[in-house]
This record gives C-alpha cells, structure tokens and sequence, in this order.
C-alpha cells in the first residue's frame, strides 16, 4: 500500500492558495486543470500527493504552487514585523497572494524584531520550526550590530560570562561570543532567541543598538545575492547547513 497521503483535488488546490473548494471547481469546471496533460473533469477527483505533481498537475498551463513542506529564506527588510499580533506591515505580505492563502500557513522560525534585518526562514513545517527554534538544539545564530556609543572592551567577558541578567528575567543569558569589527561594530552569537535579546544585551551594558541584521543561522549564512525584502525556496544543502555547528 503506498504511503503517500491522497487529497481530493479541491481540498488540494484550495490548501495551496488557489482560492476556496468552491473556487477550485470553477477552475476545473473552466477546463484549467489538467494531469499529465489530461484534463481533470471533477474536483472530488482524489490524487495521490507525490513529490512529482508539481511538475505533472497544472492549472492554466502552469505549473503547481510548492507541496507543504515549503520553507523560505527571506533578507528581512527594517520596518515590518513577523507577528501578526503587531501593528504595520507584516513580512507575509512580501509573498505571493497564494502562499499567504496556504494551508498550513507560512509562519517566521523565529522572530526578527520590527527594525531588524536579515537571514529569517519561514515555514509551514511545524516540526521543522520546532527544531530550529529548540533552546535545546542550541542553534548558533550570528547578529551584527551598529552600536549608539564606543565599545568600552569589556562586553565581550560579561557576554562571555553566562551571567548576564536581563531586565525582567529571572535566568542569566547563556554564553554569547562578541566579535569585534570597529569602535561601534560588533557581532555577537547566541544560542537563545529571547524577546529583543541583542538589543537588550547591549542595553545591559550602556550601550544601545542603531542597526541590528541577523547575518547566520547555524552555518547558514544570508545569500549575498538576496535583497532586502527578497526570498526564495531554501535549498536542502542550505537546511542541513542550519543544523551544522
Ligand atoms: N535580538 C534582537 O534584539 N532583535 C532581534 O530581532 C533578534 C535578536
């Protein structure tokens, strides 16, 4: 018996953001939907989900959107959130209209705060999101800060320390590593993802952060070639590097 899971078409179509079950008839009903080339007469039409039918199903002659089990990379751009229980303008709104209509739903790994920038993933692989964001797999993720005040050359010990306290936390930062790049630059690597964690290390020391951009996640860095506000399907080679140390 084969393992694959089997879908009717309109649920099918509809979970990939192609518009309600209702929708997904009229399309087929208008002749737009078509199998290996033959046309798909019935929307209760039940298909067998393999990897292929992305290259075998299309609609209007093109070919279908990705299965579930999507995950993006995005350089997030400054002034848009990845909650959509903050106010503005929400980094979903970058996609196509369909992958914001999918189900399951896209979501961020993580959050990047309202004003930061850089590497973030987006998923509709709960367990995948899990994994990543799992304080116990103890992903190192890379942020290069632009500092409001001079270094004053003891951050580096008091990040290092795992005794940094944070306003309104009852458990210490674990170890974070400072790297320096000029008077006011510095990358530092964690391996939590607490609420504005970077910014409020900084805080902690006197110091406050003007630009923050998240540059790696594991050793997967941001591609040179992607914009602000830019994305793309991620590459498996490029998902097992976020789980190398
Ligand atoms: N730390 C922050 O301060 N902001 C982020 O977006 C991520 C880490």
């Amino acid at each position: 018996m084969s393992k694959n899971p089997r879908l009717r078409l309109d649920r099918l179509l509809a979970n990939l953001g192609y518009g309600s079950r209702r929708d997904v008839t009229k399309l087929v009903a208008r002749k737009l939907v078509k199998l290996d080339g033959e046309l798909l007469r019935l929307s209760e039409t039940t298909l067998e989900i393999t990897p292929d039918l992305i290259e075998r199903l299309t609609v209007d002659g093109e070919p279908l959107e990705p299965l579930p089990g999507l995950t993006l990379l995005m350089n997030k751009p400054a002034g848009m959130s990845c909650s959509h229980r903050e106010k503005g303008d929400l980094i979903y709104t970058l996609l196509p209209e369909r992958y914001q209509a999918r189900n399951p739903a896209l979501a961020s790994v993580g959050r990047l705060d309202k004003e930061t920038t850089g590497l973030l993933l987006i998923t509709d692989d709960g367990a995948l999101l899990h994994q990543i964001t799992s304080p116990k797999k103890k992903i190192k993720k890379v942020y290069r800060a632009h500092l409001d005040r001079p270094l004053n050359g003891s951050e580096a010990k008091i990040f290092a320390s795992g005794e940094l306290m944070l306003d309104g936390e009852k458990d210490p930062c674990l170890p974070a590593t400072l790297e320096v790049h000029g008077s006011k630059e510095a990358s530092l690597t964690i391996i939590e993802g607490r609420y504005h964690q970077v910014r409020r290390m900084f805080a902690a020391v006197g110091n406050h952060v003007n630009e923050l951009r998240r540059e790696s996640i594991g050793q997967l860095s941001l591609p040179a070639n992607l914009a602000p506000g830019e994305f793309r399907a991620i590459t498996p080679e490029e998902l097992s590097l976020v789980f190398s140390d």
